[in-house]
């Protein structure tokens, strides 16, 4: 399969484009540590074009451009720096921009943008985030996490735990997590914050099992993936309401000791106060691992998109 734009996890159909990525990231990885990288994206321009922020994703994307011999342009904050404070629109934006590039990195506070810039874009659009909608770049290196840290993926009980109303990477993973076999998952939330109907519907039609409940502690000694979030500030209407849900869940020593022995503890960063920084020395605590996991995946994915498999 041709990998073009990357807008949605729902058009990875099945798992031989992922075990395909897999392994080119893992190569990437190995290449990395032996100092044998190529400049194989010679030539070839990125632009990043974040209009939210960004630390993990532009970072991963512009180092992996870099590693690959390839350059990148970019503006700090394109909702203030770009002509967008002039009244451009994202559409005429990425139409000029794509003329000065061969692939951009997308953050916008709206869903659904990334496949309106890719409607309009000369070159490949990568979706770093739209929204409340998706990340699927996310969700690739969090399931090359889970079959680094836990060495497979089928047969898995995951635990999503935070908020999965506005989380976008929960959106993109369980797309994801319905091509494997067997998977069990437990849907952790406030009741303000639980996974939108339209996504349980989507896992009933593709007969996933899954549970909802609120309380962590029914599902603690249960997980082998325990999948953290932070509760997503920036989406509320007012301050008091997310200072209401803020520390709902916080994963500590004592509800550490009541995880299996063999439990990785994920999350997709940045945390706030959702995983106390006392257990981050446990050998569970697997997510700095997982952010720089996100380089290996980026690099395949721009191997994939600027010159093929
Ligand atoms: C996530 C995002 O931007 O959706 N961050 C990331 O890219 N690693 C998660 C978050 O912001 O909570």
């Amino acid at each position: 399969m041709e990998l073009k734009h990357i807008i949605s996890t729902k058009q990875f159909l099945d798992t031989t484009i992922l075990d395909k990525i897999f392994h080119i990231a893992n190569d990437m990885e190995n290449n990395d540590k032996e100092n044998k990288l190529l400049p194989i994206l010679n030539g070839k321009i990125l632009a990043s074009l974040f209009y939210e922020p960004s630390t993990r994703t532009r970072f991963s994307f512009e180092s992996a451009m870099h590693k690959l011999g390839g350059r990148v342009i970019s503006t700090e904050s394109a909702s203030h720096f770009s002509s967008v404070t002039k009244g451009e629109s994202l559409r005429d934006t990425i139409r000029v921009i794509s003329n000065y590039s061969d692939v951009i990195v997308l953050r916008h506070h709206k869903q659904g943008s990334a496949k309106a810039a890719a409607e309009v874009s000369n070159v490949s659009i990568i979706n770093a985030g739209d929204g409340i909608g998706e990340h699927p770049t996310q969700a690739l290196l969090d399931l090359y996490t889970i079959k680094k840290e836990f060495g497979r993926i089928d047969n898995i009980k995951i635990a999503m735990v935070g908020d999965l109303l506005y989380g976008r990477t929960i959106h993109s993973l369980l797309h994801l997590l319905t091509l494997y076999k067997n998977i069990k998952i437990f849907l952790v939330s406030p009741p303000e914050l639980k996974l939108p109907d339209e996504y349980k519907e989507y896992l009933r039609n593709k007969n996933i099992d899954f549970e909802e409940t609120i309380n962590i502690k029914d599902i603690i000694d249960k997980v082998d993936i325990l999948y953290m979030t932070r509760i997503q500030k920036e989406r509320f209407k007012s301050e008091q309401e997310y200072n209401q849900l803020k520390g709902y869940y916080v994963i500590n020593k004592k509800l550490l000791n009541k995880m299996k022995k063999s439990c990785v503890i994920m999350h997709p960063l940045p945390r706030v106060n959702e995983i106390s920084t006392d257990i981050d020395e446990d050998e569970r605590a697997a997510y700095f691992r997982q952010a720089k996991n996100g380089l290996y995946i980026r690099m395949a994915l721009l191997k994939m998109i600027l010159i093929g498999n």
